[in-house]
Order: C-alpha cells, then structure tokens, then sequence
C-alpha cells in the first residue's frame, strides 16, 4: 500500500514536471523570434522610386505589375464564360477604373455612393452602371439634379440600374420616375443566402415585378445576388454554392413565370472577389450571367483567403520613419517596454512614422509590429522593431491595408510603382467622395 502510495506520488510529480517541460516546450514555441532581416529587394527598390520621386508623406503605392498579373488570373478564371463587372468601390479612382476596364475589355461597373456615380456617368459614358446597395430614395432624386447639371454622353435610362430591395422602395422609386418624367431601370436585390436584405418571398417578388411591368417609367433590369457567405458559414462550399444558386434559379423561375418570357439577357448579377473562382466552369448551368470582384485585383488583407491564392499583393501604404528610438518605452511604466520584448524580441526597438493607425498591418521591415499598451495615433504611431533591422530615420516602412474601398481613399493620388522599372510611373487621383 504504502509502496503503491509513493509510487502514486512519484508518477503524479512526473506527470506534472512532464506537463510544465511541455508547456514550456510549447511556450518556446509560441514565444516569437526576432526578426531584423530588414526590407526584402522588392521593398528596397519601391523605397528608392519613392524617394527618388521625393515622395515623403504616407502614400497608397498599387503595383502595376501585380495588377496585371491579377488582371489576367481574374480574365483566366471568367474566360468566356460570364460577363465581368468592376466593383468600383473597391478600385475607388477613375483612372484605376480606366485601367481595369482597358484590361479586362468591361464597360460594367457596380457603384455604391452617389456622387461616385455621378463623377462615373460623367467621366465614363459608355460606363453600363449596377447600384451594388439600395440608396435612399433621395440618393437618386440627386443623381438626376446633378447629372441635368453636367451632361454627358451617358443615357442613364439605358445605362443605369437602381438597386431596389423592397416593395417600399420600389414605391418612392416609381414616385421620384413619375413625378420627373424620368425613365428609370431596376434591378432587384434578391437574397440568396447572406440575409443582408432583399427579397427573399417569391410571392412578393412576383408583385413587384408585375408593379414594374404595369408602370410606365419602371423597366426590370435584372436581379443582383450576393453570397459571400459561400465561404464564410460553415458547410462545404460548393454545397453552399449550389444551394445559393439553387435559391437564384427561384427567383429567375418566378420572373420567368409573372413576366410570361425569358430573362436570360437581362443583367443576373452574383460573385464578389472571394467567390468568383468558385464559377469555373459553370457558365451556361447557373442562372446568374456576371460576376462582380474588385478588391481581388489589389488584394488588401482581408482577402488573404484560399479562393484568392493566385492573385499577388497589389496595394500598399508607404511611410516614412520620423524618429527612431534603441528602446521602447512606456509612460508611467517604466521597464514595462523592456519586458515585453523579452517576451517578444521585436518589442526591442521604437520607431514613429508619419500617420498611422490606418485599417492595415505593417509588413516591411519584416517583425515590425504595433504596441498595443502604447496606443495608437493616426499623427506619429509607434511601431516596434528587433535590435539590428537596417532601419534609418526617412527610409519608408511598408504596410498593408485591410480593405480597399475605404483605405485607398485616404492618401490623395494613388502612386502607381512600375516594378520591372523600379520607378514611380504614374500618380492617379481617387474619388471626391462628395
Ligand atoms: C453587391 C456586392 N457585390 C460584390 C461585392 C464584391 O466586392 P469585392 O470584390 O471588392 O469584395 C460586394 C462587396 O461588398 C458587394 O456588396
């Protein structure tokens, strides 16, 4: 008894000596590495354009080349088989819009944000317009004043269609049509999965239609389908994506049925960045006929997902480092910054570069991080960085925004990087957001 007692014992001091051995094991593991290899040749060759052209404020860098790149993987997927429609919020500049267009042979845009539209049917005219959201009634109503201001080639009768989520919204749009004499298309936002609104009852769906067909200033444009939720909720994907187009083909088969023809010409929207691989092959067996995708082309992080793996990392915020520091300090803690980089050795160092606190996350020097006790400033932010990273006051740190439609949006021109040149060829103004 007493032999099996300390024999008990002896296992238990094992068992748990062996657990802390692994558990140390395991923070070892976990406990970061310092990183100090500093700027790859990519990133020290965009600073050299940079510097060369005396660009010393942050600055939203889109690299050509990937661009392209990223161009011809999304041409490759869609080959014939689907139309194309730029989601212009998330390319938000013109001749970025110009540039997509150009390359991918589309005049189709999907916009969000009324003065974008109007800035959009005035510079681009031959531009064949989707809303990607409903906009308040009076949204439109400011369309049309402003677009009576500025004429252009552009006939929004034919060459726009609202987004109209409800039979609410389907009213004040008919309302605003009559009381202006002004012909209006509407495309339907059907839900076929994400639940972010639209019509989800065929029998309401089939009224609205017949409230269209009835009015004399209404035309039916098409339906517009988001599912990004396809590689989001759990399940399969390919389950989910036949399941969403499942509930599409629905809502087709009742505009089939009210309206007494087909619809397959009409604009049948779904896809976004994250899905549209997810369509190879299908053209012709789906009901939708296009597919929309924006951000893939400048891969912002958030995009980082495996239905993207061949597209390449296009956008990037440049700044430059104001001050540099040889260790990281904390007020009112003292010694505190010194700890954390013995957790982290990438806490070791501190530099302040001009601005910060942009939805994006460093990633050139390699290791540099934020400090989360520090704080945050969008004026001078701190970031930390190893011992031995060959960083100098004004050399330029590099940064990767989460999204594109609204961080491309905060640096004024875009700077357009030739890579194969090592220059800064271009700078191309975003869109006055009104
Ligand atoms: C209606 C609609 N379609 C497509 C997209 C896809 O845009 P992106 O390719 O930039 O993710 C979005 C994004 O919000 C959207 O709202």
């Amino acid at each position: 008894m007493a032999h099996s007692e300390a024999f008990r014992k002896q296992r238990r001091k094992l068992l748990l000596a062996g657990v802390a051995v692994s558990g140390l094991g395991a923070a070892g593991l976990l406990k970061p590495e310092a990183q100090n290899a500093g700027h790859s040749r990519y990133f020290l060759s965009l600073q050299k354009a940079l510097q060369e052209k005396g660009l010393a404020t942050p600055t939203l860098v889109i690299d050509r080349q990937r661009l392209d790149h990223n161009i011809s993987v999304l041409k490759r997927h869609i080959v014939d088989e689907f139309h194309y429609r730029i989601v212009a919020k998330s390319l938000p500049s013109l001749p970025l819009l110009k540039y997509v267009m150009a390359g991918t042979g589309t005049q189709k845009l999907m916009l969000f944000h009324q003065p974008s539209l109007n800035q959009v049917a005035y510079a681009l005219p031959e531009s064949d317009l989707l809303l990607g959201k409903p906009l308040p009634v009076a949204c439109a109503a400011r369309f049309y004043e402003q677009f009576e201001a500025s004429p252009s080639g552009f006939k929004p009768e034919h060459q726009l269609q609202w987004l109209v989520d409800s039979e609410a919204r389907l009213a004040e749009y008919q309302q605003l049509a009559a009381q202006r004499k002004q012909p209006m298309r509407v495309n339907l936002e059907i839900d076929i999965g994400l639940h972010r609104g639209g019509f989800t009852s065929q029998e309401i769906l089939a009224r609205a239609l017949t409230t269209i067909e009835q009015s004399p200033w209404l035309t039916f444009g098409g339906f517009m389908g988001y599912e990004p939720h396809i590689i989001q909720a759990p399940g399969p994907t390919d389950w989910l994506r036949d399941k969403a187009m499942a509930r599409y083909q629905q809502f087709v088969d009742t505009a089939e049925h009210t309206l007494g023809r087909s619809i397959s010409d009409l604009t049948l929207n779904t896809g976004g960045s994250t899905t549209y691989q997810l369509y190879r092959g299908m053209g012709g067996r789906i009901p939708a006929n296009e597919l929309a995708a924006g951000s893939g082309l400048v891969l912002p992080t958030d995009f980082d997902v495996p239905t993207l793996a061949d597209h390449q990392r296009a956008a990037f915020i440049a700044t430059p480092v104001l001050k540099l520091l040889d260790n990281t300090r904390i007020p009112g803690a003292p010694g505190l910054g010194r700890l954390q980089s013995l957790w982290n050795p990438n806490h070791a160092r501190t530099a302040f570069i001009y601005g910060g606190y942009w939805k994006a996350s460093p990633v050139s020097p390699p290791g540099l991080i934020n400090n989360s006790i520090y704080g945050r400033s969008t004026n001078q932010e701190m970031l930390n960085l190893a011992e031995g990273v060959p960083l100098k006051v004004d050399d330029h740190v590099f940064l990767r925004p989460h999204q594109s439609e609204a961080v491309l949006l905060e640096f004024g021109d875009l700077t357009i990087f030739d890579g194969d040149k090592g220059e800064i060829s271009e700078r191309w103004p975003v869109f006055d957001r009104g």
